[in-house]
């Protein structure tokens, strides 16, 4: 697979060649890659969100002032949640939309709304590919750091016409697209014959068989982390609680609820040579959950007594036997972060901390940013605000130079 857990987002605009996009779709998913898929006005003329949907395994984006993807993905998050943006085909029209910064409908404003990197296959009958117009966009589109991919020299479909204009073959772009990822991704190999467990998301204490006491973490900084390290060549093990991210390809997913299930978890995916406890694992748990639902009555509401859960990091720290080699915690703090992180290095028995400030004003929950402080026992880094694949590349950078002393547990 060469191109393991990587997110390309593929908008499809309204050319002939739309049809070649739902096999590049396939090639993509071939390789490892996960494929999200928006399709112009114009594209639905020629392919149907049905058949893109079908192959891309997950269903196709079309507008912009739909409610139901406002709510449950919205446009920010499609236009971020990806490694890569690829348009296949380019129309003239988008591109020039593209060189103007217009944002009219759901393709224009992802395009418009993303920080990652752009890959455009332009295709177009010759004389619209030759004309200043399109050659105007397309200087503005390469000097705002937008990459291409074709188009090729040949036959147009429409009959007698030839010369340059025919979208480059799915595969010319698979390949464009692994170059611009090896130039951008985590370095491929750094982790390869290595194991990593990684912990994800909240976890979810039942009350009664309704109700629940749970957070407010998203997953994000977890998922984020499995992913870099399977990119990085690693072995991996998700164990997630509850989190509304579709699993990241190319890895062992496990989901739990409860932090008693998180620990059975993780100790069923041991041995391990490092563990990333990225979750947000619930202190205490109800003492005893109903196992029918509590019924409001004229005596009040009911007393919940809490009791602690297990301590996922710090079992996997102290164990005598399977300990990872690296073990990494984190910290979500309020305030005092490095203080607090410091403390809890040395409390809970593990090597690393991973320490950053949850404060509602931080937005780091739920957000898609991090600033982070890295604790070990050597001393404390502050890191610069970064997106959370970023910090999550990073940590895995760090996690592979720490694997490569042999045998001794790294400290
Ligand atoms: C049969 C047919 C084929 C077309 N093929 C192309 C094409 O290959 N490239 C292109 O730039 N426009 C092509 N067009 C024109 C676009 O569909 C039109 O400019 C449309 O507004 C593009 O919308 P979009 O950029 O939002 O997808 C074609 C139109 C028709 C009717």
């Amino acid at each position: 697979m060469t191109l393991p857990s990587k997110r390309i987002l593929l908008i499809i605009s309204g050319g002939i060649a739309a049809y070649k996009s739902l096999d590049l779709i396939r090639r993509l998913r071939e390789r490892g890659a996960s494929v999200r898929v928006i399709l112009t006005k114009a594209a639905q003329q020629f392919v149907t969100p049905l058949a893109a949907g079908a192959i891309a395994g997950e269903r196709a984006f079309t507008d912009l002032f739909d409610a139901v993807t406002e709510f449950d993905i919205g446009h920010i998050r499609l236009a971020r949640d990806c490694d890569l943006v690829v348009v296949a085909p380019a129309t003239a029209d988008l591109m020039a939309k593209m060189a103007g910064g217009h944002a009219d409908d759901l393709a224009s404003t992802v395009l418009l709304a993303t920080d990652r990197p752009i890959l455009i296959a332009p295709a177009m009958n010759p004389v619209m590919w030759s004309h200043r117009a399109t050659a105007r966009n397309l200087a503005q589109l390469q000097a705002d750091g937008v990459k291409t991919v074709g188009p090729n020299a040949g036959e147009m479909a429409e009959a007698g016409e030839a010369g340059t204009g025919r979208m480059a073959e799915p595969l010319e772009i698979v390949a464009a697209i692994e170059r611009l990822l090896a130039a951008t991704g985590t370095p491929r190999g750094i982790l390869s014959g290595q194991s990593i467990l990684v912990t994800s998301g909240p976890t979810h204490e039942a009350i009664d068989p309704v109700r629940y006491l749970a957070n407010r973490s998203s997953g994000k900084q977890g998922h984020a982390i499995a992913r870099a390290a399977a990119e990085a060549g690693a072995a991996v093990t998700l164990v997630s609680g509850p989190v509304k991210l579709p699993d990241p390809p190319g890895m062992k997913v496990i989901h739990v609820e409860s932090a008693r299930a998180m620990l059975a978890a993780v100790e069923a995916g041991l041995p391990a040579d490092a563990a990333v406890f990225a979750a947000a694992v619930a202190d205490w748990r109800v003492a005893e959950a109903g196992t029918q639902k509590t019924k409001k009555t004229t005596a009040g509401p009911p007393t919940l007594s809490l009791v602690e859960n297990p301590d996922i990091l710090a079992t996997v720290a102290k164990r005598k036997t399977d300990r990872p080699r690296l073990v990494v915690g984190f910290a979500a703090e309020t305030e005092r972060v490095v203080e607090y992180a410091r403390a809890k290095l040395a409390r809970k028995g593990c090597d690393w901390i991973v320490a950053n400030d949850v404060s509602k004003e931080s937005g780091v929950m739920g957000g898609d940013r991090n600033t982070v402080h890295l604790v070990t026992a050597r001393g404390v880094e502050a890191w610069p605000s970064q997106s959370k694949e970023e910090v999550a590349r990073a940590l895995v950078a760090r996690i592979a130079e720490a694997l490569k002393v042999p045998a001794t547990p790294v400290k």
